[in-house]
């Protein structure tokens, strides 16, 4: 079977290139879904199929295995955004590439939604020159929380035991660093923690590429999981956080899914976000080197 380029309807022109860039099978079968990927091993073979290694996912959020390679995406309650993000951007090791699969679409809403962080840069500069460049020359200060106990109903859902598998605080910080890059873990007493990273830039060069690899908002929305500041403590001005989630929304193509599709994100290059949705949505995941 081969593959013939195609369209979404969400589509759009980004930087002279059309985004994303969509295939069909060359031929359909008799129910006209054409790649026959229905189950979680059959979304296995395909990611198999591709030759890269399989990446253990690190990070603070609650996947399910449910086949060899093949995890649910997030369990977090459907009604949540998860905003946009680089998979596992924090952590020294992260994903080159992402499959997502559509086992169950959302009734409603619930698109996966992706954005080129060259454009995110690019329009960055246009619009806030000034705090790019002060960003770039003295880093930021970004913090985000663990909770005290196991949430299910939390983007972030990880202690940091279960996080980085241990009880023990200085086992947990001596880990802490040299997994998440994080430059530091104040643990509190009702047992959540932050990990505090910086000064850093957000801005990284990868594969030849100037990108906007970490994300300055909260991963939820909820603006309260996150602390962004720049190095010396001061705020971020309004206008350019303004200015940040304009350009993610008017530049993002969010993808509506129908059962069996399967996207394939550059981590290096493309951001991504869940939508808010609704039961019973299942999208499926696997990350490789
Ligand atoms: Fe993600």
């Amino acid at each position: 079977m081969g593959f013939l380029e195609g369209k979404t309807a969400e589509e759009k022109v980004l930087g002279g290139t059309v985004f994303p860039k969509v295939l069909h099978p060359s031929c359909t079968d008799e129910s006209g879904t054409g790649f026959q990927v229905f189950s979680p091993e059959d979304f296995a073979r395909v990611v198999e199929s591709f030759k890269w290694d399989e990446m253990c996912y690190m990070g603070a959020t609650t996947r399910v295995k449910v086949a060899h390679r093949v995890h649910t995406a997030n369990e977090a309650p459907l009604h949540q955004l998860i905003n946009f993000h680089h998979e596992m951007s924090l952590l020294k090791e992260f994903p080159s590439k992402i499959f997502f699969f559509c086992s169950v679409p959302s009734p409603e809403g619930g698109e996966t939604s992706i954005v080129p962080s060259h454009i995110i840069l690019e329009k960055m500069e246009e619009r806030v020159p000034e705090f790019v460049r002060r960003l770039s020359e003295t880093g930021c200060i970004f913090s985000f929380k663990t909770p005290k106990e196991e949430d299910s109903g939390a983007v972030v859902s990880k202690t940091w035991k279960t996080l980085l598998q241990t009880d023990d605080q200085v086992e947990a910080e001596n880990r802490a660093r040299a997994m998440i890059a994080c430059d530091s873990v104040v643990f509190n007493q009702d047992g959540s923690a932050e990990f505090i990273f910086g000064p850093m830039n957000p801005i990284k060069e990868l594969e030849g590429k100037r990108v906007w690899f970490r994300t300055i908002l909260s991963y939820t929305g909820n603006e309260r999981d996150v602390e962004v500041s720049f190095s010396d403590g001061s705020p971020f001005p309004v206008e350019a956080t303004n200015a940040y989630k304009s350009i993610l929304e008017e530049n993002c193509v969010d993808l509506s899914w129908q059962k069996g599709d399967i996207l394939l994100v550059d981590n290096l290059s493309v951001q991504h976000a869940r939508r808010p949705g609704k039961p019973p949505r299942v999208i499926l995941v696997s990350i490789c080197k």
